[in-house]
């Protein structure tokens, strides 16, 4: 059976991508920091006839996710799909000038170093895959070809670099399928009511990465299933 982790999937985006992956056959990993809402989302996908297990991680503290694989490696013995989706807006992350470094680093802790953390940690069983895919899921906001316009600074540079860690890691596992994926701008906590996708649209990309792209697609920034300048 195939198996997927995804991070931060107790809500939004990354819920989607569990609850899709597992219809389509996966035995999903649903991860998230919050026990009880980690349970809770596992036990609804389990409930659609899938496969689902909760593991606790918490992308931004290595003992959790150390622990995170040591349990992940007492129920499975290979890893297919990675999705690095849990990300962070810290609140008052509104001005470039006037952020603290505390602001700065506790967004990057959890949306830049926490995907190469946690994609260190798994590298073991996603070896174990005959065809391994790690997701980043960034954003366009982290794009430097389109300049900034000073929204949210923090959680921009952290996509930035997020896409940094992205090459790298492709440069890195040559057999494996490495992205990162912008999800547009999606109705989830994050995005606010207002955004104009659904989960479904947000999530298409990655599930497409998941399940069909190419595996020699690697170490590209993609949405709507294509290329986009980084
Ligand atoms: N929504 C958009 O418009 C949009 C646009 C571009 C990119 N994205 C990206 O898409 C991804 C998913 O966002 P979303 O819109 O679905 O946001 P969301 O509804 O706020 O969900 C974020 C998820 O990440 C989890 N998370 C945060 N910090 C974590 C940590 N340290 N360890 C483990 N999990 C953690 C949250 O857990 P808790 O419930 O415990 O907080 C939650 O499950 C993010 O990487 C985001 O940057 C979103």
């Amino acid at each position: 059976m195939k198996t997927a982790l995804v991070t931060g999937a107790n809500k939004g985006i990354g819920y989607e991508v569990a609850r899709q992956l597992a219809a389509k056959g996966f035995h999903v990993f649903v991860g998230a920091r919050n026990p009880k809402a980690g349970r809770k989302a596992a036990k609804e996908i389990v409930s659609q006839e899938s496969k689902a297990t909760f593991l606790e991680i918490d992308v931004s503290d290595n003992d959790s996710v150390t622990n995170a694989a040591r349990e992940f490696s007492t129920i499975a013995n290979h890893l297919d799909v990675l999705v690095n989706n849990a990300g962070i807006i810290a609140d008052g992350d509104n001005a470039i000038l006037e952020i603290s470094d505390d602001l700065f680093q506790k967004t990057l802790e959890t949306n830049t170093l926490g995907a190469l953390r946690v994609t260190r940690a798994f590298v073991p069983w996603l070896r174990k895959s005959n065809a391994p895919r790690v997701i980043n899921v960034s954003s366009g906001s982290g794009q430097l070809s389109g300049g900034a316009d000073g929204w949210a600074p923090a959680y921009c540079i952290s996509k930035t670099a997020l896409n940094g860690v992205t090459v790298q890691l492709a440069a890195a596992l040559p057999k494996f399928a490495v992205n990162s994926v912008c999800p547009g701008w999606v109705r989830t906590e994050m995005g606010g009511e207002n955004a104009s996708r659904s989960v479904e649209e947000g999530a298409d990309t990655i599930v497409w990465l998941a399940l069909e792209a190419p595996q020699n697609l690697s170490g590209k920034f993609l949405r709507d299933r294509k290329e986009i300048p980084w």
